[in-house]
């Protein structure tokens, strides 16, 4: 496994991948990697020839008040973890370079932005569609692989890669649960003891309204009453921030589920800021 550090040297190496007719995986990640993380892994390898996994915790997609600072980072351990799966280039840009003096192009995927997490989150994912966009130009990926933890992230990465004509196609991975159902995160990190034992509240929520979905029903407000009563039975000391049903491919509100649609929801529990979701598929 080979780490580099600079864009020429990714593009050098991107090009010559292609040059020899190889098919180029890339996982773009913030670190403080986890099964979750490591699934996409595995799914990039499974379509490709050779695999890419960039390391960058972005400050384009945290606001002033959010967790940059103390973002958990563990180089060490996230290199040993993808030197097991065999990987051949670990990308730990340096951000001098992805940040030249003067730096302002940005760009922005906006209706898909504007519901859901990026109600609360404004510029969140105009940073995260920036820097896709700058890795996806110096790794020039045949696939790519995102987690459909990050249920909005994937749809505006693949409107991103739609509407500007990229060659990269977007493969999804499931949600990687822990064994009490909690997705697994970088930030669960910041859950202590009893808070990490009444997050798994979180997907039990999420099994009660499969179920409900399963029963035949279909009005979302009566979804969105039961995951709320159940949370805030169940974790009261959880913050909900939001639950909502849309379409899954649009991301708009849903009142009557007669297509595809995402169950998401995003809660504060201690300094922790969980997401979750399900599909519901008529
Ligand atoms: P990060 O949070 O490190 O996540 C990297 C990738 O891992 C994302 O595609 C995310 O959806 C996926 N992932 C995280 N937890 C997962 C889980 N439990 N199961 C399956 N996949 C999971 O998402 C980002 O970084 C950044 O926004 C990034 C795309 C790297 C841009 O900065």
């Amino acid at each position: 496994m080979e780490a580099i550090q600079n864009i020429v040297e990714i593009k050098t190496w991107s090009a010559l991948c292609h040059r020899r007719g190889r098919r180029i995986g890339f996982v773009p990640t913030m670190g403080a990697l986890h099964e979750g993380h490591l699934s996409l892994v595995r799914l990039a390898k499974q379509f490709s020839d050779h695999v890419a996994v960039s390391i960058f915790v972005n400050p384009l997609q945290f606001s002033a008040q959010e967790d940059l600072a103390q973002y958990p980072q563990d180089l060490r351990s996230d290199f040993a973890l993808l030197e097991e799966l065999d990987i051949d280039v670990v990308f730990v840009p340096n951000p001098r370079e992805i940040f030249p003096p003067g730096f302002q192009t940005k760009v922005g995927v906006s209706e898909l932005s504007k519901n859901l997490c990026g109600k609360f989150r404004p510029h969140h994912f105009e940073g995260v569609a920036t820097i896709v966009l700058k890795l996806f130009h110096w790794v020039s990926p045949d696939i790519a692989v995102f987690g459909q933890k990050d249920y909005q992230q994937c749809r505006v990465i693949e409107q991103m890669v739609q509407d500007l004509h990229l060659d990269t196609s977007i493969l999804r991975g499931p949600i990687v649960r822990e064994k009490d159902g909690l997705a697994m995160s970088s930030r669960n990190r910041y859950l202590n003891e009893s808070e990490r034992e009444c997050a798994a509240h979180l997907y039990r929520a999420l099994t009660l309204a499969k179920h409900l979905f399963e029963q035949g029903e279909r009005q979302s407000d009566v979804f969105i009453h039961a995951v709320a009563s159940y949370i805030r039975e169940n974790m009261p000391s959880g913050q909900i921030q939001y639950i909502q049903i849309c379409d899954a491919l649009t991301l708009e509100d849903v009142v009557t589920i007669h297509k595809k649609c995402v169950l998401a929801v995003a809660l504060f529990l201690g300094k922790a800021r969980l997401i979750d979701n399900i599909e519901l598929d008529p």
